[in-house]
C-alpha cells in the first residue's frame, strides 16, 4: 500500500498559486498514512525536461532533500509515499523510478505478480536494473512499449494487459509536459478536475485542498490527464465515461478516508488486507508457493514441533493458528507469549520452527525470543507487516502480511491478515509434507478467497447493529467473552479490545471453563459475548456453546451472541444475535472477530475516548 499523487496544471508558472511541487508534496502529506517508509517526486519542465528527487524515510527527508536540490518550477509531476514490498525501503528503491533514458518516470502502488518473469526478458533484452523492485519492471516494460507506439496512453493500455497482479500506476515522459497517464487494477486511483488543472490521487485526500469534484476509475482503465482534459479508456481502448461525485469531507479528517479515526479506517480496510495477503500465492498449476519461504524444504519436512512466539494480539493470531496448523499438517504447535518463552528454557531444537509473529517487526520481546530461538539450533520464520524490520531481518524467512501500515495502535487488520498467513504457512506445510492433497488445498484457498466479500458484507449489513449496541451500553463496567476452539482466541481479542480502548473491565474465557470458576461472574445484567462455533464444525460443540449461553442466561446475564447466518437455534437463548457470514469453521475468526473489533471501538467513542491512540500505550514496544 503506497501513496500516489499526479498533477497537471496549464496556468502558466508567472501567474500560478502553486506549482506542481507544491501539489504533490502537499497531496504526500495528507496520503502519508499509506506508507513512510520513502517518498519521492519527478516534475516534467515546459521545454521537456524531466528531473526526480527520492529519498529513504518520511516525507519530510524528502522535503529537505528538495530544499538543498530544487527542481525547476513545473506544472507537470507524479508524487509517491511508499510502504515497501518488493526491495527494502532504500533511496534507491524509492519511487519514482526511471526508464527510457531517464525521460520517463513511473510510480507504482500495488504489487506485480509476474515481475520476475518481464524482467529476465527485459534483462536478456540489455535493460539494465537498479533497484530490487517490481515498479522498475513495469517502468522498462512502459518505455519499451512507447518507444513501439510513440504513444504513452496506448504504451501504458498495453502495459496492462502484460502486468499481474495489482497495481496503480502512474507516468510523465519528458516529450509530454502537461501530461499524466495512469491505469489501475485491485488498487485504487481517484481523479481530482480543477479548473485548467487536473490531479490523480490513490484517495481524494490527494487533491482536496483543491477541488472536490472528482472522477472514480474502473477496473483496467487507463486514464491521461492534460490541464484542460480527462480521457478514461478501458482495456480494449474503447473511451470510458468515469462516474464523477462531489467530496463533502472534512480536510482534517481527509488522511483517514472520510472515517472519523483511523482504526474505523483499518477495520475497513480488512477486506483488501486479507485479499492482498492472499495476493499471488499459487503457481501457474495450482500449487502454494511461499516466495519468501527461504528455508530448505528438507529442514521443513524433518521438523517435529512448531513454536509460535508473538506478544498481544499477534499471539491471539497465534493461537487461532495452532487450531489450523494442528489439524491440517499434525505438527505439535505451541503458542507461548513472546516475554515468557526465554526465561522458561523452552526445549527448542534444530528440529524445531519458530514462527515469530510481529505487525511491527520491532516488539523487543518478540526480538529477544527470536534470537533465543535461533541460539537453540531452531529455523525461524517471521510473519511481519512491516517490510525491511528487525525481526524479519533477523529470521531465517520472512512471510510478509499485506495489511498496510497500521497507524491506530489498537490492531485490527494486522490480526485478520496476521491469521491469514499462518493458513498459507500451515497449507504451505500440509503440501510439503503431504498432509493434504493439492486439490483439498486448493479448496481452503478457495473458501479464504471468499473471505474479503463477507467481511465487506459484514460491514455493510451489521455495522449499524454493532454500533447501536455499543451506544446502548457504554456505561457497562465489565464484559465477558467466551468462545470455543477458534472462538477462544476471539473471545481473548475481542476483551483486549475493549481494555484496551474502552479501559473497561474485560475478559476472554474458554467457554467450557465457564463452569470450573468464572460463572461466579454472572450476576443481573452482567454482558457476555459468545462467540458460537457452527453446526460443522467439531461434535457437539456448537451445542454445548447454546448450553453456555442458557447457563449464563438463566443467572441474569445479557447474552449478545455471535452466530452463523442461518444458525436460528440460538435466537430463542440470546438477548441478541450478531450474524456473520457462513465459512469454513478454521477460518471463522476472520468474521467473528469483526463485530468484537467494531464494539470496543464505538463503546470507547460514545465513552468520549481516544481510540486511535488509548492512554499509556504505543504502537511499537521496543523496550522488553
Ligand atoms: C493490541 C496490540 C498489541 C500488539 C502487540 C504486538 O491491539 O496491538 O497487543 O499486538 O504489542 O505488537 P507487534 O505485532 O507489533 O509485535
Amino acid at each position: 500500500m503506497c501513496g500516489i499523487v499526479g498533477y497537471v496544471s496549464g496556468v502558466p508558472l508567472a501567474n500560478a498559486q502553486h506549482t506542481a511541487v507544491d501539489v504533490l508534496m502537499g497531496g504526500l502529506k495528507r496520503l502519508e498514512y499509506r506508507g513512510y517508509d520513502s517518498a519521492g517526486i519527478a516534475v516534467v519542465t515546459e521545454d521537456g525536461a524531466l528531473e526526480s528527487r527520492k529519498k529513504a524515510g518520511k516525507l519530510s527527508n524528502l522535503a529537505e532533500l528538495l530544499e538543498a536540490q530544487p527542481v525547476t518550477a513545473s506544472q507537470t509531476g507524479i508524487g509517491h509515499t511508499r510502504w515497501a514490498t518488493h526491495g527494502g525501503p532504500t533511496d534507491v528503491n524509492a519511487h519514482p523510478h526511471l526508464a527510457d533514458g531517464g525521460k520517463l518516470a513511473v510510480i507504482h502502488n500495488g504489487i506485480i505478480e509476474n515481475f520476475a518473469s518481464l524482467k529476465e526478458r527485459l534483462l536478456a533484452e540489455g535493460v539494465e536494473f537498479t533497484s530490487e523492485t517490481d515498479t522498475e519492471v513495469a517502468a522498462h516494460q512502459l518505455a519499451k512499449n512507447y518507444r513501439a507506439t510513440g504513444d504513452l496512453t496506448e504504451a501504458m493500455r498495453i502495459t496492462t494487459t502484460q502486468l499481474e497482479g495489482a497495481f496503480t500506476l502512474l507516468a510523465v515522459h519528458a516529450d509530454l509536459p502537461g501530461t499524466v497517464v495512469a491505469a489501475r487494477r485491485n488498487s485504487p486511483l481517484v481523479i481530482g478536475l480543477g479548473e485548467g488543472e487536473n490531479f490523480l490521487g490513490s484517495d481524494v485526500a490527494a487533491f482536496i485542498d483543491y477541488t472536490r469534484s472528482a472522477v472514480e476509475i474502473g477496473q483496467d482503465e487507463v486514464v491521461t490527464i492534460t490541464p484542460d482534459s480527462v480521457a478514461i479508456i478501458d482495456q480494449s481502448g474503447a473511451p470510458v465515461e468515469g462516474e464523477s461525485f462531489e467530496i463533502d469531507w472534512d480536510p482534517a479528517t481527509a488522511e483517514k478516508g472520510g472515517f472519523a479515526s483511523f482504526m474505523d479506517k483499518e477495520i475497513h480496510d480488512q477486506p483488501q488486507a486479507v485479499a492482498d495477503t492472499l495476493l499471488g500465492r499459487m503457481d501457474t498449476e495450482g500449487r502454494l508457493t511461499l516466495d519468501e519461504m527461504r528455508i530448505d524444504e528438507s529442514i521443513l519436512k524433518s521438523i517435529d514441533k512448531i513454536v509460535v512466539i508473538a506478544c498481544g494480539t499477534a499471539a491471539y493470531a497465534g493461537q487461532v493458528a495452532r487450531y489450523a496448523i494442528e489439524h491440517w499438517c499434525r505438527i505439535p504447535t505451541e503458542v507461548e507469549l513472546a516475554h515468557e518463552f526465554r526465561y522458561r528454557d523452552p526445549v527448542v531444537n534444530e528440529k524445531t520452527l519458530v514462527v515469530a509473529i510481529s505487525q511491527s517487526g520491532e516488539t523487543m520481546d518478540t526480538i529477544m525470543a527470536v534470537r533465543h530461538a535461533r541460539q537453540q539450533g531452531a529455523k525461524v520464520i517471521a510473519i511481519c507487516n512491516t517490510f525491511g524490520s528487525t525481526i524479519p531481518r533477523e529470521s531465517d524467512a520472512a512471510l510478509y502480511t499485506h495489511a498496510g501500515p497500521e497507524i491506530a495502535v489498537a490492531s485490527t487488520k494486522a490480526f485478520l491478515s496476521q491469521i491469514v498467513a499462518c493458513y498459507l504457512l500451515g497449507l504451505y506445510l500440509a503440501q510439503l509434507r503431504g498432509n493434504k492433497y493439492r486439490d483439498e488445498i486448493g479448496l481452503i484457498l478457495g473458501e479464504l478467497q471468499k473471505i474479503p466479500a463477507k467481511i465487506q458484507s459484514l460491514l455493510d449489513d451489521h455495522k449499524d447493529q454493532v454500533l447501536d449496541l455499543a451506544r446502548r451500553l457504554k456505561d457497562t463496567e465489565s464484559v465477558l467473552y467466551l468462545g470455543r476452539h477458534v472462538g477462544f482466541p476471539v473471545a481473548l481479542e475481542g476483551a483486549l479490545k475493549l481494555k484496551e480502548l474502552a479501559y473497561i473491565h474485560a475478559e476472554g474465557f474458554a467457554a467450557g471453563e465457564l463452569k470450573h470458576g468464572p460463572i461466579a461472574l454472572i450476576d443481573e445484567g452482567q454482558l457476555v459475548f459468545i462467540i458460537v462455533p457452527n453446526r460443522s464444525g467439531r461434535d457437539n460443540l456448537h451445542d454445548k456453546v447454546i448450553s453456555n449461553i442458557q447457563e449464563v442466561r438463566a443467572r441474569g446475564a445479557n447474552a449478545i451472541v455471535i452466530a452463523e447466518e442461518g444458525d436460528t437455534d440460538v435466537e430463542q437463548f440470546a438477548s441478541e444475535v450478531i450474524y456473520v457470514p457462513a465459512t469454513a469453521t478454521l477460518l471463522a475468526p476472520l468474521l467473528t472477530t469483526v463485530p468484537l473489533q467494531i464494539f470496543a471501538m464505538e463503546l470507547a467513542t460514545a465513552k468520549g475516548l481516544d481510540v486511535d491512540q488509548p492512554r499509556n500505550l504505543a504502537k511499537s514496544v521496543t523496550v522488553e
